[in-house]
């Protein structure tokens, strides 16, 4: 019975190629009488582009993606199997025309880095990016482990502004800024500037987290976490989201339009303020850009679209991340903890519950 239907698959699988190269070949014979070679290519890297779509479906209609036995796939792969070439013409989401207007002048492979951390920080949040340097981000090693730490921005309209990033970037060499307006509807930008950053710069990272400006990381018990992987791939782990749906009230702060996504709920995503990514599923979500439209929930994009259609699996760890202030008082096993707190010293006092930890988290 089984190989029977892969049998069958495998021939439908033929049949399509043949479509596929005959549909090419069609339009390329058309083509050759008025119009210049280097379209070709273009066009070739359409088809290649379809084609992997069809490819990926394939394998996703062969295999049913369910949570909690539920069935998820069957809505969202709409949302990309019939999109139009056009949706996919983004010069930075699809084509990746990034230029980092600021950059860290050092690379990953100057050391042997094992955890990049990546900070998302809107300009302004000068007050945020210090507290982070002055706590965790001056943990450079632990056990023997380099940790690099990268504020990711973009660009900002305010010229005093962005000459105080200047300066707090020749100090410190730990800010990037990607070449897009730093606003909340440009988060996904962020994203895949993000992306595109850590493959042009630190391909060679073991892994790497992203965490929004108000987290605060709980190296000594991270680190460890991590080492324990033994370089394990397809690693994606965060606090997951699964029966989140579209707001759909025009005052909501995160209405969703039809037109923007027009089904009822969203594939399981990685909630925003922290993700633990090894570097295979960085650089398969990059390519994975290219293929799916822009959507501007940079957390559902890019916690939940891209994962989806790499095929990695989503895990959510024990004692993932915590509020701050509540855990002020308790043992520091949280692997994140999260600004709640209108104090910024609570900040400062987490850090050293960190440090000062003489009991084992298990
Ligand atoms: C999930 O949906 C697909 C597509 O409609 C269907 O073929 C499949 O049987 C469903 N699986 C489950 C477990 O409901
Ligand atoms: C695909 O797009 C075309 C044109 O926009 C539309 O007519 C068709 O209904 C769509 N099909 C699906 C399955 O969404
Ligand atoms: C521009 O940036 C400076 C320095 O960060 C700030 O003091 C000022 O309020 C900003 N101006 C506007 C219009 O936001
Ligand atoms: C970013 O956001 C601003 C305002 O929110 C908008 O004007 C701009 O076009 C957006 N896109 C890019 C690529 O900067
Ligand atoms: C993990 O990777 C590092 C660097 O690539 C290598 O030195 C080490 O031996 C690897 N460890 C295991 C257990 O595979
Ligand atoms: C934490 O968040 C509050 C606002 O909720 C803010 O006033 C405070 O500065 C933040 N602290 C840090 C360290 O970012
Ligand atoms: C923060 O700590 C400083 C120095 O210990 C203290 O002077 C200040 O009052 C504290 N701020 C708050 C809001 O508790």
């Amino acid at each position: 019975m089984k190989f029977r239907k892969k049998v069958l698959w495998k021939i439908s699988f033929v049949i399509f190629l043949m479509i596929l190269i005959n549909s090419y070949s069609g339009i390329q014979g058309g083509l050759e009488r008025n119009i210049t070679s280097n379209i070709i290519p273009n066009i070739l890297n359409q088809f290649s582009k379809r084609f992997k779509i069809q490819r990926l479906l394939l394998i996703r209609s062969k295999e049913v993606i369910t949570y909690n036995g539920r069935n998820i796939s069957t809505d969202f792969e709409l949302f990309y199997m019939n999109v139009s070439t056009i949706k996919l013409m983004d010069p930075l989401v699809h084509k990746h025309r990034y230029t980092s207007l600021l950059n860290t002048g050092t690379t990953c492979t100057e050391k042997h880095v094992f955890l990049l951390v990546l900070v998302y920080s809107a300009t302004y949040k000068f007050d945020e990016r210090h507290v982070i340097r002055e706590t965790f981000g001056s943990m450079s090693q632990y056990d023997n482990r380099h940790i690099k730490y990268v504020f990711v921005l973009g660009q900002t309209m305010n010229d005093t502004q962005q000459k105080e990033i200047e300066q707090e970037s020749v100090k410190y060499r730990d800010i990037i800024q990607g070449n897009f307006i730093d606003s909340y509807r440009n988060l996904t930008y962020k994203r895949v500037f993000s992306l595109f950053w850590v493959n042009r710069f630190c391909n060679n990272v073991m892994y790497v987290i992203k965490i929004d400006d108000d987290i605060t990381i709980n190296i000594p018990v991270l680190i460890p976490y991590l080492s324990n992987k033994l370089n394990k791939t397809k690693v994606l782990e965060c606090f997951l989201l699964t029966k989140a749906r579209p707001r759909r009230g025009k005052r909501n702060k995160w209405y969703t339009s039809q037109s923007d996504y027009p089904f009822a709920t969203f594939p399981p995503y990685c909630a925003g303020p922290s993700s633990i990514m090894s570097a295979d599923v960085i650089r398969e979500m990059y390519e994975a850009t290219t293929i799916m439209p822009f959507f501007w929930l940079e957390d559902v994009y890019g916690g939940g679209f891209l994962p989806w259609i790499s095929r990695v699996r989503i895990v959510q760890p024990k004692r993932y991340i915590k509020a701050l202030r509540a855990s002020l008082k308790d043992k520091t096993c949280h692997l994140f903890y999260i600004n709640n707190s209108k104090n910024t010293n609570h900040s400062y006092i987490m850090w050293k519950n960190i440090q000062n930890k003489l009991y084992k988290c298990q």
